[in-house]
């Protein structure tokens, strides 16, 4: 049996999940909504990052045992530019910090751009992107990695870098 489960705060994780969902015929549940994530031999984890962690996955995935014989796909959903594979090592570095060896090493992973509405963020949000600003502003320009750039350029602002054409690889591989 095959699974989509989504990670998604403010919506863009989960529009783009819904339309894999749509693509595929697969069947699509948030991650605090899976009971048994070894009721499937598949399965897609569709992940926001935050703060460099991928939203609910360390959590679900955490249970997910034999994963021999089972197909893994991981996509994330951030802010950052896929393009920049500097910004895409270190989303896999981190990945790799959040799964059990055997479940990195098997998972297929993807990268997708997500969007941001800062009228929209909790406090919390709000006051932790506020700092990061702060600091990331005063960085010399050659520490400026390209996620960092990108928060700078979205600060405040409300961007939507969704395209949907990015699922074309995801479902070819499933
Ligand atoms: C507090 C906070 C931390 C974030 N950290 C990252 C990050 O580490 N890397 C990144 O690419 N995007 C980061 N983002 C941007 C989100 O990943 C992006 O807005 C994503 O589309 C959110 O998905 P959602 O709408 O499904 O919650 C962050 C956003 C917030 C508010």
């Amino acid at each position: 049996m095959k699974i989509i489960i989504y990670g998604s705060q403010y919506g863009t994780t989960k529009q783009y999940a819904e339309e894999l969902s749509r693509k595929t015929g697969i069947n699509l549940k948030s991650y605090e909504d899976v009971k048994d994530i070894n009721l499937y031999n598949t399965v897609i984890y569709v992940g926001a990052l935050y703060a460099g962690g991928v939203l609910g996955m360390k959590r679900t995935l955490a249970k997910m045992s034999q994963c021999q014989g089972k197909k893994l796909i991981i996509a994330t959903v951030g802010l950052a530019d896929p393009i920049d594979t500097e910004n895409t090592d270190s989303i896999k570095k981190s990945i790799k910090r959040q799964l059990p060896n055997d479940l990195y090493e098997n998972a297929h992973i993807f990268h997708l751009r997500g969007g941001i509405d800062y009228s929209r963020l909790s406090f919390k949000h709000k006051t932790m992107m506020g700092l990061l600003y702060k600091k990331a502003v005063r960085l010399p320009e050659e520490k400026k990695t390209a996620e960092v750039k990108a928060m700078i350029e979205t600060y405040n602002k409300k961007v939507d870098f969704i395209d949907f054409d990015n699922l074309t690889a995801i479902v070819n591989d499933i």
